[in-house]
């Protein structure tokens, strides 16, 4: 219906397939290398971490790969979720541009990690897993593998960014409700927690650290993998379902967009909603693919493009990707799932290669659009979200000022409803802007000059 402002799909037309972009590329990944030999890793050396299909999947390059029914089934408690035209944003815009969203709120953990956190328990269940360990920073990813974990009998143990850990006690119920372990990061249950606590008994954590703690905790443990939420080729691949789902709902719409916008934490629900959309890119379509991140964590605008640890402590294989340095400590800003190192490879090789625009903002512009967008379309986005609304309304603005009509699309990531504490800041004029220091940048660069293959 060309009025409509909900485009709804039902349950059959949730995908069957994931879409491997690897199988579309136009320039090659750069291989993960092993630290210690600076060579190529093979499956093997992932396999303590990792079930096999998991891996498999890793290093796939068929185009399609089969979504399994249970994992299809559960999809369906939340799945399709709706595409939104929001009408009454652009009217607030008097904009001609026509905006689209995509809402993953409507899961029951909030956000779009259950879209790969149900996949990855699913595969790590039939390998015979007894628990997964992971890292969380704000909680959203540590609440949906909590659940996922729950629905297919799993243990789960979640190593929250420790000033996240006290400052939004109910992501961390919201964990315990679903049956998992929340442990405040840095801790004394593994080395990497240790030795960081030696050295500084009040460290606040990182994603960074979490990361060494939860690998380490599974390393050491026969009967216990670890799950990662976002920056690896299979985390993007599961996410593709917004992509997919988000092309038949255009149709439905009878429109394409000019321009496709996420957030970027690692990529994931960025790359989810755009590599069906770059696929068409590489086709020769002119579609616009835009990143969204954080000044105060500026990966792709300042990084650098280099060989980089996955995590704090330096354990993980090397990836190739825009990174700000594995001992990068973040401000403390309220998108705490935008403050990451590093981001996916995938998503960094299509950014060198120019196939993907990033922008970066500071949480202020980016929470008086969240609440614009609260006061006209109803939902309260999470702070991550916000920021490619921003976007997507800088857009908007722009084609009013050109008196141009553009479609715009964007993933709205997740609702902000545990993430009250930001907008009380925001509304009481209480919120900063960080910048993250030139210096910094420049020294996290020198010391990756040492570990480059
Ligand atoms: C709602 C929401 N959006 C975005 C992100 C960023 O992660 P990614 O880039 O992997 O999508 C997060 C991470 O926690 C999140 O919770």
């Amino acid at each position: 219906m060309p009025d409509s402002v909900k485009y709804l799909l039902d349950e059959a037309r949730i995908p069957k397939a994931w879409y491997n972009i690897a199988a579309d590329l136009p320039v090659p990944l750069p291989p993960v290398i092993h630290p210690g030999t600076k060579r190529p890793i093979g499956p093997e050396d992932l396999a303590p971490l990792f079930p096999m299909d998991l891996i498999l999947q890793e290093v796939s390059t068929e185009r399609e790969i089969p979504i399994p029914d249970p994992v299809r089934d559960i999809y369906r408690l939340w799945r399709p979720t709706p595409l939104y035209r929001a009408r009454r944003l652009e009217q607030a815009l008097d904009t001609p541009a026509r905006i689209y969203y995509k809402y993953e709120g409507t899961s029951p953990a909030g956000s779009h990690k259950p879209n790969t956190a149900v996949a990855q328990a699913f595969y790590n269940k039939q390998a015979g897993v007894r628990r997964l360990t992971t890292e969380t920073g704000a909680g959203q990813w540590g609440s949906a593998l909590a659940m996922a974990c729950q629905f297919f009998g799993l243990e789960c143990t979640a190593y929250m960014v420790k000033v996240s850990f006290e400052q939004k006690p109910y992501r961390k119920v919201m964990m315990q409700t679903w049956g998992a372990e929340v442990i405040p990061s840095p801790s004394e249950r593994t080395r990497a927690g240790r030795d960081i606590l030696e050295r500084d008994p009040r460290s606040p954590g990182s994603l960074g650290i979490a990361i060494s703690e939860a690998v380490e905790d599974a390393a050491t443990h026969e009967d216990t993998k670890y799950s990662l939420g976002s920056v690896l080729n299979h985390v993007l691949m599961h996410q593709t379902v917004i992509g997919l789902e988000a092309k038949q709902q255009m149709e439905m719409a009878g429109d394409y967009p000019d321009v496709v916008i996420g957030s970027v934490g690692g990529g994931s629900n960025m790359s989810g909603l755009t590599f069906p959309f770059l696929r068409d890119k590489f086709n020769g379509n002119a579609v616009r693919v835009v990143a969204v991140e954080p000044e105060a964590c500026p990966t792709l605008t300042r990084g650098d493009y280099l060989y980089d640890f996955g995590d704090t402590a330096a354990t993980t294989p090397l990836l190739k990707m825009y990174t700000l340095g594995h001992s990068f400590i973040p401000p403390a800003i309220h998108a705490g799932g935008l403050r990451y190192h590093g981001d996916a490879p995938l998503l960094c090789l299509l950014y060198h290669h120019k196939y993907v625009e990033a922008v970066a903002y500071h949480q202020h512009p980016v929470f008086e659009a969240a609440v614009q967008f609260a006061r006209t379309e109803g939902i309260i986005p999470a702070p991550e979200a916000a920021h490619a609304i921003r976007k997507a309304v800088d857009e908007a603005l722009i084609c009013k000022r050109d008196g141009m009509s553009r479609t715009i699309l964007f993933n709205l990531s997740g609702h902000g409803h545990f993430d009250l504490g930001a907008y009380e800041a925001f509304l009481a004029g209480k919120l900063e802007d960080y910048a993250y220091p030139e210096e910094q940048v420049e020294r996290a660069m020198r010391e990756l000059a040492a570990i480059q293959p």
